[in-house]
């Protein structure tokens, strides 16, 4: 007797089987409309210090991309510095020359915001950190794409969900941070709002892992986890330089001195001292006024010295954007791994408001800002007394209740917590 049972079996599984691949085919392709030989369109808007970056990332994780921004002249320099950085890949022989002319052929630029986010599969705002300007960009995206566009912000310090509110989509709207510069970064931040749904997280996990990046998962928080834990070493900087204390050149050379690839204050002017006062304002009402933006910065910004951008900031910067000299034989008399244990101290308190695992706290530190060591790895080498005394000591200091020792670094249980 034929067993009737295993071969219907057989036949369902094959139904269920063929259906499944049906289902995972139309989620992939269903309405998206493919641009250049099938490729799927992602769209970059703004294309400053990193839209021209994030979108060179899309182009070599083989996308179409249309890279938008109001002003003429950004978008042409954006356009060239892809041109140069991709023709640099072709000088290390990391591709071809024909993959060359293939990506910068998958490249469109426009001013027209309808015709870069038109059919996009994904579109990745990289405008100022202002939040009533990235809201006023999402309802704009909102209305022109598709229903399934997902819709991401490279914001690095504002929620994700206040901005998702905005749109009838919230579920497709999430947080793609990039370090700078996009291309060289290894990890990319994925911020997760309160209603951004499963399916957004995987697709946009999908795409870091399709541009070779490694991912952190944060949940929305003010800064989510890297620039949450670098905003107290950043306050620290700039009280240091209101008060006159050092100059930044030697600060700096004693950051390169034991290894960093760069001093703090050089970080500042390379990130933008815009970027850094508008996070600071962002800080100042969300998490503490204590991180109201310092007399020092503000006088720089009132004077449009933004820093690498505009030519000149704490530093003055020549007209390629090459890096200052510093002077690395006189550096300050200053431990620069001060800057580290206020990170711990912050580190603690995003483990402690389930921002993050542990995990992705020290790789996001290592990777994002090129930290030798994670926060949590170093607490481990550290007498807790000292680390106690030395906060509080520097809460007292400046007068910032921001700085004061976290109670599971006082009570030591913070490594029974890792
Ligand atoms: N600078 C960094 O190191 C860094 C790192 C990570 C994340 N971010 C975040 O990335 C975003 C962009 O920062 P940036 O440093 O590239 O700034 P940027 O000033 O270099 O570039 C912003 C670009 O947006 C354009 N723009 C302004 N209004 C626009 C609009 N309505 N439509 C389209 N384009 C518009 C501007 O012309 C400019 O070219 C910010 O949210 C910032 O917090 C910056």
């Amino acid at each position: 007797m034929p067993d009737f049972s295993s071969s219907f079996k057989k036949g369902v599984f094959k139904i269920l089987f063929q259906f499944s691949l049906l289902i995972l085919n139309l989620m992939e392709n269903d309405g998206i409309i493919m641009n250049n030989e099938n490729k799927k369109k992602v769209s970059v808007i703004g294309a400053g210090h990193m839209g021209h970056g994030i979108a060179e990332v899309a182009l070599l994780a083989d996308y179409f991309v249309s890279l938008h921004d109001i002003d003429d002249e950004i978008i042409n320099r954006g356009k060239s510095l892809i041109d140069w950085s991709l023709k640099k890949f072709v000088e290390k022989s990391q591709i071809t020359e024909k993959k060359y002319e293939e990506l910068i052929n998958n490249l469109e630029i426009t001013t027209d915001l309808e015709k870069a986010a038109e059919n996009a599969i994904l579109c990745i705002e990289a405008v100022p950190e202002k939040l009533e300007l990235k809201k006023d960009i999402f309802r704009k995206l909102d209305e022109i794409t598709p229903k399934y566009t997902i819709l991401a912000s490279n914001t690095s310090t504002m929620s994700i969900t206040e901005i998702g509110n905005v749109t009838q989509r919230p579920d497709k709207v999430v947080g793609l941070h990039f370090p700078p510069p996009p291309v060289l970064a290894r990890v990319i931040e994925i911020v997760r709002g309160d209603k951004t749904s499963d399916h957004t997280l995987n697709f946009v996990v999908n795409f870091a892992k399709r541009a070779e990046k490694e991912v952190i998962i944060s949940k929305d928080s003010p800064g989510f986890i890297c620039n949450r834990i670098m905003a107290p070493s950043m306050l620290l900087i700039q009280l240091m330089l209101d008060r006159n204390e050092y100059t930044p050149e030697k600060i700096d050379a004693a950051a390169l001195n034991i290894g960093m690839i760069m001093g703090p204050y050089e970080l500042l002017d390379y990130i933008g001292l815009d970027i850094l006062h508008d996070s600071s304002k962002y800080f100042a009402e969300r998490l503490s006024t204590d991180y109201s933006p310092s007399q020092t910065i503000s006088k720089l910004v009132q004077d449009n010295k933004l820093g690498r951008k505009t030519g000149e900031g704490i530093y003055k910067w020549c007209s390629e954007g090459k890096r200052p000299i510093i002077d690395r034989s006189d550096p300050a008399d200053f431990d620069v791994m001060d800057l580290m244990r206020v990170q711990i101290n912050e580190a603690a308190k995003v483990l402690e408001e389930g921002v993050a695992t542990v995990r992705d706290i020290d790789l996001g530190m290592k990777l994002h800002y090129h930290n030798p060591w994670g926060p949590f790895e170093l607490i481990e080498h550290m007498d807790l007394d000292e680390l106690t005394n030395f906060l509080d000591n520097l809460a007292d200091k400046y007068g910032k209740e921001v700085f004061r020792a976290h109670d599971w670094i006082r009570n030591k249980s913070l490594l029974e917590r890792l």
